[in-house]
């Protein structure tokens, strides 16, 4: 059998993380290796070698990309999305933005729970469509590998069928049962949501997610609520994640650390006890500033974090209430305005250490021999234009194992 070669030649620049750690913590976040007029040569779907032009080897049969004026990035990794939703939140956009609260919303029966009816309402053909359009929205913005949750059905057909459309998308499907609790449980409560959610939905959830996650907050769920959950989700093979310290400390990091979570997610509450936990410990703190400025919200101390010497990671949080934003660039520019990350700091935390919190590390999130061929081609001759080009097309090319998934010309 013949290789299929893609050879992306005469980049301005190839920029990739260093070396072959994950997670990377303080100083190594801002180590990005820069190799200039240089070459990104694929085989069968994976990075066959990496370097100057003067090094190119002699390549027979390959599909060439001239990379002229371009420099290349790794694919990027969203690992925080709720991208699988049906409808739409404007009408609530449009009251937010006279003055009224996202959680007072969400105290009223809106929020979280209107995108839950329309979801609800959906058909496996709609849902599944609602989402491939939001996957191209991503691969557009240089996303080749997502992670997307449930949590939008909370009840038992809705959440698999959510986690089976991401699935069937090539996504990574996280369980996110705990959400909040459904109208149909109001008079229980939330402990006996719970129940039903362990009793009823994890054992077919397991087989489909790999990670569970819950929204540990005032108004959703309690620390001992989230423990129960987390710990049968745990018993069941699920990896470990929550939503925590997004209005307030209610005890997210600590039971992360406690459960050996592989991330917790938001920290815009985050206080400097939090962040020197979370500094000590294997938990990857996954910032969503998109969602922060979305909701006008404090950001989370980034700067803190990543100095205090904690894994942290970038993501969109796409969803359509608090973050309806699919551009990791965007968000890349948000970490450098608003969060005092650097560009090299933001592209590791949304790459190799993104990867690392889905556990795909080995795979993705670098341009070295070995990774999956995953790349994104900036239309500009310096990368930092990703993070610098504020909701600017950065984006010109996406290559997804190998293979042109996206071309701005096209
Ligand atoms: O990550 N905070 C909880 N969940 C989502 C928002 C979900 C929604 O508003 O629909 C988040 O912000
Ligand atoms: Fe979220």
């Amino acid at each position: 059998m013949t290789s299929h070669r893609l050879l992306i030649r005469d980049l301005a620049q190839v920029a990739s993380p260093a070396g072959q750690d994950a997670p990377l913590r303080g100083a190594a976040l801002r180590d990005i290796a820069v190799t200039a007029n240089a070459f990104v040569l694929c085989e069968d779907g994976r990075i066959s070698a990496v370097g100057p032009m003067a090094e190119l080897p002699a390549v027979d049969d390959a599909v060439e990309i001239d990379g002229r004026g371009l420099s290349a990035i790794p694919g990027l990794v969203d690992c925080h999305t709720h991208a699988c939703f049906a409808g739409d939140r404007v009408e609530e956009f449009s009251l937010r933005a006279g003055g009224a609260s996202y959680e007072e919303l969400h105290a009223r029966g809106g929020g979280i729970l209107s995108t839950v009816r329309a979801t609800r309402a959906a058909s496996a053909d709609e849902l599944a469509d609602r989402l491939a359009m939001h996957v191209g929205w991503m691969r557009r913005a240089g996303t080749t590998t997502f992670e997307a949750k449930s949590g939008y059905g909370l009840d038992r057909a809705t959440e698999l069928a959510q986690l089976r459309a991401v699935v069937d998308a090539g996504g990574v499907a996280t369980w996110l049962g705990a959400h909040t609790v459904p109208s149909e449980f109001a008079d229980e409560g939330a402990d006996a949501y719970v129940e039903f959610l362990v009793a009823e939905v994890l054992p077919q959830a397991s087989q489909l997610a790999e990670a569970a996650d819950v929204f540990l907050e005032r108004g959703a769920f309690d620390a001992d609520q989230a423990r129960h959950y987390l710990v049968a989700c745990r018993d069941a093979g699920l990896a470990l994640r929550l939503h925590g310290d997004q209005f307030t400390e209610s005890g997210a990091i600590p039971l992360a650390i406690e459960l050996g979570a592989r991330s917790v997610d938001h920290l815009e509450a985050t206080g400097d006890a939090g962040v020197a936990a979370l500094a000590a410990s294997e938990v990857t703190g996954v910032l969503l500033p998109a969602s922060a400025l979305f909701l006008g919200r404090p950001m989370p101390p980034a700067r803190s974090l990543v100095d205090a010497g904690a894994a942290v990671a970038l993501a969109t949080d796409l969803n359509p209430g608090s973050a309806y934003c699919e551009s990791l660039p965007l968000v890349c520019s948000l970490a450098a305005t608003q969060m005092k990350m650097a560009p090299e700091e933001s592209l590791s935390a949304c790459t190799v250490n993104a990867a690392h919190v889905l556990r795909r590390a080995d795979r993705k999130g670098r341009l070295a021999p070995g990774y999956d061929a995953d790349v994104v081609l900036v239309g500009a001759d310096d990368w930092r234009h990703v993070a610098y080009h504020l909701g600017g097309p950065v984006v010109e090319t996406v290559i997804a194992g190998g293979e042109i998934a996206w071309e701005r010309s096209a």
